[in-house]
């Protein structure tokens, strides 16, 4: 445990943390060997998978970066999180809550099997791809471009500038992605869906190839870790009602069928996706001895070596580490 400090928010911590954080990049980046990148959406396998990279901001703006800092991915799933925040702000939560539960699957983020054998009345959460392709088809507009306006603007607010899509990754993942498709006709045959399903699957393959940074996500993670505020601009750009939602969502499903030892063993709302970035908001805590961030801190990671369950491997180790180390759970 990092002990001996009374106050968190000097130059000299961050220089102490900063070193503690650069042993344990150090220290993970082996474990990238026990994973592989992803490979079933072709553009995603070209990732080194020996990457691993994290950024750590805090509220007072005290930023700790490791690691390979200033690679671009795209937000694949994370981009499940942002679309329904942005579904429930034009459509009301509870239009969105009686057409998308908010239970975990228990199964792999992209399993069909579970929707047929369960008779689902509305899929599990929108943090699968059933859930997210669902709400996809609630966007408000005609077009996969004008359902993607309100999250590039969305994500503007939240990072400080218009992200770009990726065309290749979208175009990967457009021509390979048959997994998708059998979901989203699944869907439509058991009128799940609410639009046309080609203009939902493209919105959804386009929101999936959001490229974006490790302090990006960590600015997302802030913004969310506040409830819905921005901190640097004092803007609340998320009802907190949704915010909240959302971080409730991402504890207990944003880790797929990996969730409940996320949630035990690192115990913080957070979000991965198949590029190997991951999401988190650490609210602000109360502790009895002086800890960094209790103020709470967005983290942001990047490692494309995954698991089994699709998230980060070397990256969920790195996070368990450091929320062990600085007592970031939030129970
Ligand atoms: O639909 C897919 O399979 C991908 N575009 C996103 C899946 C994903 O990121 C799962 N996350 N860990």
């Amino acid at each position: 445990m990092v002990q001996g400090m009374a106050n968190w928010n000097t130059g000299q911590t961050q220089k102490w943390l900063q070193q503690y954080v650069d042993d344990w990049v150090a220290f993970y980046r082996k474990r990238t060997n026990d994973g592989d990148v992803a490979s079933y959406i072709p553009a995603l396998a070209q990732a080194d998978p020996d990457d691993l990279g994290i950024s750590i901001i805090g509220k007072s703006g005290m930023t700790v970066r490791s690691g390979d800092t200033d690679m671009s991915f795209t937000l694949q799933s994370i981009s499940k999180v942002i679309s329904f925040i942005v579904a429930c702000m034009e459509c009301g939560v509870s239009y969105m809550l009686d057409r998308v539960d908010v239970e975990p699957s228990g199964e792999a983020f992209n399993s069909i099997m579970h929707l047929e054998m369960q008779q689902v009345e509305k899929p599990f959460n929108p943090l699968i791809n059933a859930g997210a392709i669902t709400v996809g088809s609630i966007l408000p507009g005609k077009t996969s471009d004008q359902r993607l306006e309100p999250i590039f603007q969305l994500l503007e607010n939240m990072v400080g500038y218009r992200p770009k899509l990726n065309v290749d990754v979208y175009e990967s993942e457009r021509d390979s992605s048959m997994r998708n498709r059998a979901i989203g006709y699944y869907l439509l045959e058991t009128g799940f869906l609410e639009s046309d399903l080609n203009v939902t699957l493209e919105t959804y393959f386009k929101q999936c190839s959001i490229e974006v940074t490790i302090d990006d996500l960590a600015n997302i993670g802030m913004v969310l870790a506040n409830d819905g505020m921005n901190i640097k601009t004092g803007e609340a750009i998320i009802p907190r009602q949704i915010a909240r939602i959302a971080k409730v969502l991402m504890l207990t499903c944003g880790m797929y069928d990996a969730s409940g030892k996320f949630a035990t063993y690192v115990g913080i709302p957070a979000k991965s996706g198949v590029s190997g970035g991951i999401v988190a908001a650490v609210p602000p805590r109360v502790r009895d001895e002086p800890m960094p961030f209790t103020d709470g801190c967005g983290i942001g990671v990047y490692g494309p070596a995954l698991g089994d369950e699709g998230n980060s491997i070397a990256g969920i180790r790195l996070l368990r580490h450091i929320a062990n180390q600085w007592d970031l759970s939030i129970f």
